[in-house]
């Protein structure tokens, strides 16, 4: 890629304050590539809404995204997107608690993958949330494609982008992947839809993983 997506702060992307106060979430740093896997593999089988699970959701991302031709780093990322979410479960030993209340889990799931991984997975991971916000604002009729899920976490993850905000999300490197990134994460909840396992994603994820 030509660009550097980690020239840009995601967080100003973003657009809205984020609490980075320190906790066990935000501090888990994966291991390797075998590791992120297991969280996956671990985590994957709670319920993301009430019909797809955190893994059939992350596939089924990961799929969309790979017959669409994207590239491996975003395929990664698609699969990837909302494993700040697994870490959440995992400190809370598998508690669901209120997952449908945004927990930063984008950034969560940045900070744990940056060592791990290039910008141009990290980078689409960071911003799929602020893509939402994005979206809405910039296509009147996809705010109408939501889930009710997704509209109801849209109010605390601050609505719709204002003009200045979708300025400066149009001026990062990786605000495209990211749109398309959450085009595939808002289809990607599919009831009893067979996609492909875990297994057929991890030589791409161990391909792009930092060396
Ligand atoms: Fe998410
Ligand atoms: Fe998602």
């Amino acid at each position: 890629m030509a660009s550097d997506p980690s020239q840009h702060s995601t967080d100003d992307v973003a657009g809205r304050v984020h609490d980075h106060s320190p906790g066990p979430a935000s501090d888990r740093v994966f291991g390797g590539v075998d590791d992120v896997l297991a969280v996956l593999r671990r985590w994957g089988s709670v319920f993301y809404d009430d019909r797809v699970t955190q893994l059939d959701h992350a596939l089924q991302c990961a799929t969309l995204a790979r017959e669409s031709g994207a590239g491996d780093e975003l395929v990664v990322a698609a699969l990837l997107h909302d494993i700040g979410h697994l870490l959440e479960l995992e400190r809370n030993e598998g508690r669901i608690g209120d997952l449908g209340v945004d927990r930063d889990h984008e950034s969560i799931a940045a900070r744990a993958l940056a060592p791990l991984f290039p910008p141009e997975v990290v980078a689409p991971v960071a911003l799929h949330v602020a893509a939402k916000r994005y979206l809405c604002a910039v296509e009147p009729e996809y705010h109408a494609t939501l889930s009710e899920g997704s509209v109801r976490s849209l109010v605390t993850q601050g609505g719709p982008m204002t003009p200045d905000e979708i300025e400066r999300f149009e001026r990062h490197p990786a605000h495209a992947a990211a749109a398309d990134l959450r085009r595939w994460d808002d289809a990607g909840k599919v009831e009893h839809l067979q996609v492909a396992g875990l297994d057929s994603f991890a030589a791409t994820v161990r391909a792009v993983a930092r060396p």
